[in-house]
């Protein structure tokens, strides 16, 4: 049979690790896809780096558009980055009936529900496993593998610069800046790594997630976001000293209200396994109805974890580009027209529980005026921890957990807290998941 033939747009980290896979596992893909899949073009704006990087038989030029215009290419693999020229060019290869897989989950969170009609219409496949978590299958276990469940929730540690960062910080003590600058120095990092830090990488990681999971269109633009910029190290140490560690969550829960879809620093107890996922790795749990919870660990990064997901890609398409679309998998794992609109939820109807952080004048009656405020409120305190104040400081830090309630309440009770003449710091607060 004659082999597939794909077209690289973009030879960086992630099109290299895919060239080198591709050809180092030739005969154990090949076994598996049924068909030799081969790399024949490369498009880079670096052609001589380009060049040393490839054998004689790929050709590699400089626009990307010959790529998608060449009658031979069946697959584009679009690994350029952003949703600028990105997208013109996804688009363009779907037109041409071209079959897509792309690891860039920034353009699938801005424009995945034009990519999937057009795609639909054109009858032709777009695959995206890298896009969540580099090298772990995660959308092949959400699309497929769990398909009998009703998904209630997924919360996933999937930005491995933030995770190594949190790491750092606790285990060495390191500040947040130095964290970050090791964090670049090993290339975890993005160029620019304020989609990192600010949370939103996982931010369109986790909108595609909780599109699968639910059926709902790529919901990234109502996702509450806050990243790990305003973290302070005592807390970290706060947490650990009561039985937490804080992780950069994202989290996809399908409630009676609608569904809650926040990405945000969150104390999880530090025997979950999810807490000991250190360093640049990635873990996703998920909790269904049928299977109950399920792990899913792995590199989340770097060229050939990536490079993975990509051939896992092309491997599915070789086998399926045959079939009739309509039996296909679907693009979001549900067909088309069972999408549904569920709601997002405003974070302020969200439901979790919260570490706070007071800096109090350390006097009587001040623990009870604080309490008091959060009963008012219907708010259970879990844990409490109270700093000693050295002999001449006037003030001291209370530590509170609380039990589950409505981030509306805690807000208001916040509120009236922070107005209290003996609260003389604003007040810390992340939010805190059992995952149970
Ligand atoms: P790189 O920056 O390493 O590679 C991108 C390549 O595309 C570069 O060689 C760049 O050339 C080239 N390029 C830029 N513009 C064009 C263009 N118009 N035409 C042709 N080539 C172009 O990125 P990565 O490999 O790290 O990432 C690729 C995608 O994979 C991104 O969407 C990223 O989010 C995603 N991803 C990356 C992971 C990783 O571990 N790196 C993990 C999971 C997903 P030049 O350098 O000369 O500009
Ligand atoms: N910058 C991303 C991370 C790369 O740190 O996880 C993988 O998407």
């Amino acid at each position: 049979m004659k082999p597939m033939k794909v077209g690289l747009l973009g030879i960086g980290t992630v099109g290299s690790g895919t060239y080198e896979v591709l050809n180092r596992n030739q005969e154990e893909i090949e076994r598996r896809a049924g068909r030799h899949i081969h790399i024949a073009m490369v498009a880079d704006l670096d052609t001589t780096r380009a060049k040393s990087l490839v054998s004689s038989d790929c050709v590699v030029v400089s626009d990307a558009k010959e790529v998608i215009a060449h009658p031979d290419i069946d697959i584009v693999v679009e690994l350029i980055g952003g949703y600028g020229i990105a997208f013109e060019l996804v688009m363009a290869a779907i037109e041409s009936g071209k079959h897509v897989v792309t690891a860039n989950k920034a353009l699938l969170a801005m424009h995945g529900t034009e990519i999937f009609e057009a795609a639909h219409r054109k009858g032709v496949m777009v695959a995206f496993e890298a896009s969540v978590a580099g090298g772990i299958p995660i959308i092949k276990a959400l699309r497929e593998g769990l398909t009998a469940n009703r998904i209630e929730w997924i919360a996933g540690i999937i930005n491995g610069t933030t995770n190594f960062i949190l790491s750092q910080m606790r285990e060495k003590n390191w500040s947040f800046q130095q964290a970050l600058e090791a964090a670049q120095a090993l290339g975890y990092a993005e160029a620019d790594p304020t989609f990192d830090i600010e949370g939103i990488d996982a931010a369109h990681k986790a909108s595609i997630m909780a599109a699968i999971a639910f059926g709902i269109q790529i919901p990234f633009q109502k996702a509450y976001v806050e990243g790990i910029t305003q973290l302070q190290s005592q807390d970290i140490r706060f947490a650990e000293q009561l039985g937490y560690r804080i992780k950069l969550l994202g989290i996809a829960k399908q409630t009676q209200a609608g569904i809650e879809l926040r990405i945000h620093p969150c104390l999880v107890p530090s025997k979950s396994i999810i807490a000991n996922v250190e360093g640049a790795m990635n873990a996703v749990m998920v909790q269904a109805d049928a299977v109950g919870t399920t792990l899913y660990y792995g590199k989340g990064a770097g060229g050939e974890p990536t490079a993975s997901a990509i051939i896992a890609d092309l491997v599915d398409i070789t086998r399926l580009h045959s079939a009739d679309p309509l039996n296909r998998v679907p693009f979001l794992a549900y067909q088309p027209q069972s999408m549904r609109d569920l709601a997002i939820l405003p974070v302020d109807q969200i439901v979790t529980a919260y570490y706070l952080r007071l800096g109090v004048a350390d006097q009587a009656g001040v623990l009870a005026s604080v309490t008091g405020l959060l009963a008012e409120f219907s708010i259970s305190i879990d844990a409490m921890l109270q700093q000693p104040s050295h002999a001449k400081e006037e003030r001291t830090e209370l530590i509170i957990l609380t039990h589950q309630c409505l981030e509306s309440s805690m807000n208001a009770a916040l509120k009236k807290i922070q107005a209290l003449p003996t609260v003389i710091e604003p007040i810390v607060r992340i939010r805190k998941e059992e995952l149970i």
